[in-house]
């Protein structure tokens, strides 16, 4: 009795308490319910087998840049990340600034269980080096972005690569600025061309030379295009070597600006504005089209005139997806893959970036 009272006060639903006053049913039921709890956990992990494999046998690929601060950078990562989520496998995303951090990176994606690598290199003469060790190390490899070079100083081309036509896209911005200064009628004899360079990288230096190229077939005076040599391939260093020039060519008042990406023609306006030099007295084109939205969206032009977008989502999303193809249906990668760019601007950069899925900020 003492339990039957015990049980009503306790039990919530009639159910219950009509389990407790009759043990055999309620044996019954934790049979049955031990039964159904039994087949549903083999049937999880039925499911986990299919679906998921275990984590060591994961197909895990690193991604590894030699300038993660860059946003041309940001985006190959999330590209390469979309391609890990529609093909189910693990991207390792890791910041190589410097030789000594991208060895090590090899060794710990080893370690680690990656059956893969793509790389832009921080130095391209790491070439050697890298292929050694992940050959070492049983990693498949792709470069991006920047060719390795061997110690002959010949491209690595038994390497697959994926880059820019870096030439073609140089001539375009040459051609490009040129177009600019007829359209706004300036002269040329008050007009020079400020060319960024880094000849020490071969894309960048194709690039230049392809614009100085198109500007000289165009019809701008060789002797009026002057090189500014970046000692480093960022804002400052761009910015310092400008200013150098600048103090060189102090009579010239109006420039065209190239360079070997955005960050090299951002920091040559920057330089520029420093002494005065607006958007009346400055165009300059830079490439990768990622680097510059901020430039786009200000209230007022500056000097920062156009850039070369360049087809991120291929750098990151299609360079992930054939190592993917590489190391799960041994599908090797062409060995040299070379994309294009168009022209973005103020009045066209929100339609064109949204086109290739880039976020605006
Ligand atoms: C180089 C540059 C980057 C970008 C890529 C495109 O790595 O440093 O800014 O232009 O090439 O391939």
């Amino acid at each position: 009795m003492k339990t039957e009272s015990l049980a009503r006060t306790n039990a919530s639903t009639p159910l219950e308490v009509s389990l407790m006053r009759k043990p055999i049913h309620c044996l019954f039921l934790l049979v049955l319910s031990a039964g159904l709890v039994l087949s549903g956990c083999k049937k999880k992990k039925q499911t986990s087998d299919d679906q998921t494999p275990p984590k060591e046998k994961r197909i895990k690929i690193g991604f590894v840049v030699k300038q993660p601060e860059e946003p041309w950078f940001q985006l190959e990562w999330k590209f390469a990340q979309e391609a890990a989520k529609d093909l189910g496998f693990e991207l390792l995303k890791i910041a190589g600034t410097d030789g000594e951090k991208v060895l090590s990176a090899i060794d710990n994606l080893a370690a680690g269980g990656a059956q893969g690598m793509i790389i832009c290199t921080p130095d391209v003469k790491l070439g050697p080096a890298i292929v050694n060790k992940t050959k070492m190390n049983g990693l498949k490899l792709l470069a991006v972005d920047d060719q390795f070079v061997g110690p002959d100083g010949k491209f690595m081309t038994e390497v697959p690569y994926l880059g820019i036509s870096a030439r073609k896209i140089g001539q375009k911005v040459g051609k490009e600025l040129y177009a600019q200064m007829e359209t706004r009628g300036w002269s040329l004899e008050k007009t020079a061309c400020c060319v960024g360079t880094f000849d020490e990288l071969d894309t960048a230096r194709e690039r230049t030379e392809g614009a100085i190229e198109a500007l000289i077939e165009a019809g701008f005076p060789k002797d009026k295009i002057f090189r500014a040599p970046h000692k480093t391939s960022d804002i400052p260093g761009a910015f310092d070597a400008t200013h150098v020039l600048l103090t060189q060519h102090a009579n010239v008042e109006r420039w065209l600006v190239c360079g070997m990406n955005d960050s090299a023609v951002l920091g040559a306006i920057r330089a520029m504005e420093g002494i005065g030099l607006d958007a009346d007295h400055v165009i300059g084109i830079g490439i990768n089209g990622t680097d510059c939205i901020g430039e786009f969206q200000k209230e007022d032009p500056t000097g920062f005139y156009g850039s070369i977008l360049l087809c991120a989502k291929e750098h990151g999303y299609s360079t992930a997806k054939m190592m993917y193809e590489w190391i799960v249906n041994n599908v090797e990668p062409p060995k040299d893959t070379r994309t294009v760019g168009q022209l973005i601007t103020r009045d066209n950069f929100e339609k064109v970036l949204t086109e290739q899925g880039i976020p605006i900020p």
